[in-house]
């Protein structure tokens, strides 16, 4: 399948997720295999045109996680023109337009899902993108503001008019936040009226989920938590395409994965002094490296919220990843938790993982 003139080689895709999706994360996803697409962490298109390094940082990816997609967010046209210039000269393959965000410091803005209150001033601002550059424009938002106002088919069809590619659909209101469930129907009926791709999103834990809403008429699905749970759930639902049973994954796999996102974390984000690129290892001063540990252990413990969550003894994990103050202590508390000494048949006791801790 395409989007524009992108071939994506699978249509599952790991949702853009704030504070998640970082270019670590989308490496160790994307080597699992059955991932098509990748989007980043939604930038600020203010932060880009001023070249903000923060900003930047948000949109850095690597050549193996292609193809990539970069979520901007804004509410001017101009402005997000200039911001999808930047992402265009960055090398990205896709740029893609937030209308999804439901937070109020983006949504206040006329950006995020308030975009979806002004149609037309949603379909200015792609316009405004696709004359702007020639990587494809994509939009994510919602199934509307409230219950009231469910007009996603209407904005689809106007963005698919203005010059988007593609459209994702997260069938939930921005009222309902998560709350109640993804409403496919409404996905579905977008697929059925748009010439252009439609991706839906919302609610696949499993991989026989995402497998189920492709069967529904979708031409891809967008998996977030899912993906924050368990991220081989996108090569799970690749095995089931393709007719095998899903890989099975040991808790072996799973710890390995957090010693790898830790490992990738480490070498990210050191700082040469003129610019936002990293370098692997070099150069950093102790101040730095300490901040730096800092910043990897808040990775974790963001990603353990999701990470554990229906582990046999997950809570006790989270906690302690929580209360770990130092990269070594992580690492031996995944150890520990993930790969019990040979012969122990159960998963590890919580008694471990606090002996780890003490
Ligand atoms: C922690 C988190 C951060 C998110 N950040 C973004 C974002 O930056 N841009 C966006 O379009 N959607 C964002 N989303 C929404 C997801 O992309 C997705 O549409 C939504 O979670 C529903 O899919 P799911 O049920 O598979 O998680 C975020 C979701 C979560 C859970």
């Amino acid at each position: 399948m395409r989007i524009g003139n992108v071939a994506l080689s699978s249509p599952f895709v790991v949702a853009p997720m704030a504070g998640m999706t970082d270019t670590a994360f989308r490496r160790l996803v994307k080597r699992h295999g059955g991932c098509g697409l990748v989007v980043t962490e939604m930038v600020s298109s203010e932060g880009l045109v001023r070249g903000i390094d923060r900003t930047l940082e948000y949109a850095e990816y690597t050549e193996e996680e292609r193809p990539v997609s970069i979520q901007i967010f804004g509410g001017d046209p101009q402005k997000m023109a200039a911001a999808a210039q930047v992402v265009e000269g960055m090398g990205a393959d896709i740029v893609d337009v937030n209308m999804g965000c439901p937070v109020p410091k983006i949504a206040r803005h006329s950006a995020g899902c308030s975009l979806m209150r002004e149609p037309s001033h949603a379909a200015a601002i792609i316009a405004a993108m696709s004359r702007a550059v020639r990587i494809p424009v994509t939009v994510k938002m919602r199934a509307g503001w409230t219950d009231d106002e469910r007009n996603a088919p209407l904005l689809a069809k106007m963005v698919e008019d203005a010059g988007a590619a593609a459209v994702a659909v997260h069938g939930r209101t921005a009222a309902q936040s998560y709350s109640g469930f993804a409403d496919w129907d409404l996905v579905a009926q977008i697929a059925d009226a748009l010439s252009i791709p439609v991706f839906g999103s919302g609610d696949c834990l499993e991989p026989t989920q995402v497998i189920e809403r492709i069967d529904a008429g979708v031409e891809g699905v967008l998996v977030g938590r899912g993906v924050l749970r368990n991220p081989w759930i996108l090569a799970q639902a690749a095995d089931l395409g393709a007719g095998r049973p899903a890989r099975p994954v040991t808790l072996a796999d799973r710890g390995r994965f957090l010693l790898d996102y830790i490992h990738l974390l480490e070498n990210e984000r050191v700082y040469e002094p003129a610019g936002f690129r990293h370098v692997a290892g070099l150069g950093m001063p102790p101040a730095a490296r300490g901040s730096h540990d800092r910043w990897v252990i808040n990775k974790l413990r963001a990603l353990g919220s999701w990470y554990t969550k229906g582990l046999d003894n997950g809570s006790h994990l989270r906690t302690a990843i929580n209360a770990a103050e130092s990269l070594t202590e992580l690492r031996d508390l995944i150890e520990a938790f993930f790969n019990p000494p040979t012969g122990q048949t159960s998963r590890p006791s919580t008694d471990r993982v606090a002996a780890v801790q003490a």
